[in-house]
């Protein structure tokens, strides 16, 4: 998400740390800081927007001292502005941080309680009050460290300063943070990139790690105070293979991404032992009076909203109509005041959900977007938010916003059930235990990649797919279409497994694979039917399902076999093998994956 970078040597750090933030440009942010801690102080800027910004008013020889923090911010609690960019500080504690603290408003009530005062609306910035905290009951710094990380719920990625001790400590919980070894320095990271040009030798921290650097050595220790060892490891990456954690494309990254991700969208948000979910940030009219939820995006999200349509209608048996941004507000929709506009969006500044949008407002409906990026306009312009917290994506294609989307959609579902009393506490536990699992599950099937390759490498020069499934799985083939066409340039059309009948049997030959997502559901007998037909008319199946031992996989061309999961959740795994599909014939033709032709990551015009 954010980036963080440090410095502890016997250089001029300012310099240092600038060039290392721009060097994490590429991947997103809202503002940025720094803090240098200099004979016992600690200066400290920060600014809404570029890097570069900073650098004008830093980089004037004003900030001197040769140890020091970084941070460009993409904002995940509070808008993106000054007073919530980091460095965040209290007392003489300056922190950096990323991640998402899940546990921060209980925190923060505490903490004020005992007279600490405020300033951002960040999770962030619970975390030097607690330091200090523990250190008025008498701690020493590093022992209050260890304790504040101790309380914290969620993920971290942190670097801290102290103003009356040069000392740096980094720590790491479920958010990746690297340590550089210079020539007598010290480098810290949240992504390789911002360093590669210093060092070749890394140390890659493991949860729960705590690095102190002070006068120029390193001690690593665990959040128990005990020593532990990490071996140095020397990567061999150009930059441009830095900026993409080592991956060949952002694309292929952001398939990898998607169990933290998923997680991510998780934090703070489902409470298991209470039954409960928590979405604090919204509030929803009353859930009662809704007559109809609309559900309207554009691409990738608007698959999204046709999962919904399934989740919402068979749990809370409210109709649902979903439709294309483009096509909405021009056939006059008769939207009521009771009624729910739920607008999807990566971005949040797609022109034509923006305008949908608006036209749900006009017509007094209760808008609520679900968004991956604070401060965009649906963030900012709907009546609600709820984030997805997928980090940013810089692919084009989509691939983690869309199974964040679902995620979300799923706990919302969650949320409005309970409060229209369909859903018990009991049903909501078993839902968050089964949603609880997708991340393990994702990875399981991510580490199918050689063989999900190998298919690939065999269907690449085909010229035409078709892809076929139904129920929530007709979505889900729409989006597997739409990776293939968006990367490959290949023609691939879906259907509804039930239309097949209707037209696209007529193309039916061995040329043409045919792409089936058929988990063992409530459509999955039907689907072996469409299968049938298909294996008569010589046509070649590729299949993903979560029945190994049907009859139809021993006969399909290709078969991948995903873990089984709750109808409601299985898309997000199906998903998975189709988004590496697409991937790997798009780099075997050697097309440009990440930036496709003739496309754009964020559609501003109508
Ligand atoms: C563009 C992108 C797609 C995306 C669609 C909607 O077409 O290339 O990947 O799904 O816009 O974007 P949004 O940001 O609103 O989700």
């Amino acid at each position: 998400m954010c980036g963080i970078v440090g410095y502890e040597g016997n250089r001029e750090a300012c310099d240092i740390l600038i060039e290392a933030l721009k060097r994490l440009e590429y991947r997103g942010y809202d503002s940025a800081g720094i803090a240098i801690w200099d004979n016992g102080a600690i200066k400290v800027e920060r600014r809404k927007g570029k890097v570069e910004e900073l650098r004008k008013i830093v980089c004037d020889g004003t900030f001197r001292g040769q140890i020091g923090l970084a941070h460009t911010r993409w904002a995940t609690h509070g808008v993106p502005s000054e007073r919530n960019a980091h460095p965040h500080k209290a007392g003489n504690v300056v922190v950096v941080h990323n991640g998402i603290i899940e546990n921060y408003m209980e925190l923060k009530n505490r903490l004020k309680e005992k007279g600490q005062e405020f300033l951002s609306d960040t999770d962030t910035e619970v975390i030097p009050h607690l330091i200090i905290d523990h250190m008025n009951d008498g701690m020493n710094f590093i022992d209050a460290v260890r304790m504040t990380l101790k309380e914290l719920k969620g993920s971290y990625a942190l670097g801290i300063l102290k103003e009356d001790e040069r000392i740096l400590i980094a720590a790491r919980k479920e958010s990746p943070l690297i340590v550089g070894i210079g020539d007598g320095e010290y480098f810290i990271a949240s992504d390789a990139p911002a360093i590669i040009n210093r060092t070749n030798k890394f140390i890659f921290l493991e949860d729960n790690d705590i690095v102190i650097l002070q006068n120029n050595t390193l001690k690593l220790i665990n959040i128990d105070g005990e020593t532990v060892e990490r071996a140095i490891q020397r990567v061999q990456w150009t930059d441009a293979m830095a900026e993409k954690g080592g991956y060949k494309h952002f694309m292929l990254k952001e398939i990898f991404e998607q169990p933290r991700a998923i997680s991510d969208t998780l934090l703070g948000r489902i409470k298991e032992e209470e039954g409960e979910i928590n979405f604090d940030e919204i509030a929803l009219p009353d859930i009662r009076k809704i007559q109809k939820i609309w559900m309207v995006a554009c691409g990738t999200s608007y698959h999204a909203c046709m999962i919904g349509k399934h989740v919402f209608e068979a749990n809370l048996r409210i109709p649902v109509e979903t439709d294309i941004a483009s096509e909405f507000r021009y056939r006059d929709p008769i939207i009521s005041e009771d009624d729910l506009l739920i607008v999807v969006s990566q971005s949040g500044e797609t022109a034509d959900t923006i305008a949908a949008m608006k036209e749900g407002k006009r017509k007094g409906a209760f808008t609520l977007s679900i968004c991956n990026v604070l401060g965009s306009t649906l963030a900012r312009d709907a009546d609600g938010v709820i984030f997805t917290h997928a980090g940013p994506e810089i692919g084009v294609a989509s691939t983690k916003a869309f199974t964040t989307q679902v995620s979300v959609i799923f706990m919302l579902m969650l949320f409005m059930g309970k409060k229209l009393d369909i859903l018990n506490n009991q049903d909501i536990r078993k839902h968050i235990l089964e949603i609880k699992r997708i991340p393990h599950k994702l990875q399981t099937i991510l580490e199918m990649a050689p063989s999900i390759e190998e298919a690939a490498r065999k269907y690449m020069s085909c010229k035409d797919f078709l892809y076929l499934g139904r129920g929530i799985q007709f979505p889900t083939v729409l989006e597997g279409a739409l990776k293939l066409k968006e990367i490959s340039y290949i023609h691939a059309e879906a259907y509804a497994a039930g239309e097949m009948k209707h037209g696209p049997i007529a193309l039916i030959d061995e040329n043409m694979p045919i792409v089936f997502v058929s988990p063992n559901d409530q459509t999955y007998k039907k689907t072996c039917s469409n299968m049938e037909e298909v294996t008569a008319r010589r046509g070649r199946i590729i299949l993903i399902t979560d029945d190994k031992n049907h009859e139809m996989s021993k006969r399909v061309d290709t078969l991948f076999v995903v873990p089984d999961t709750i109808y409601e959740l299985q898309p997000i795994l199906s998903m998975a093998p189709l988004q590496l599909f697409a991937y790997y014939i798009a780099n075997f033709l050697g097309t440009d994956v990440d930036q496709p032709r003739n496309l754009a990551k964020s559609v501003t015009v109508e």
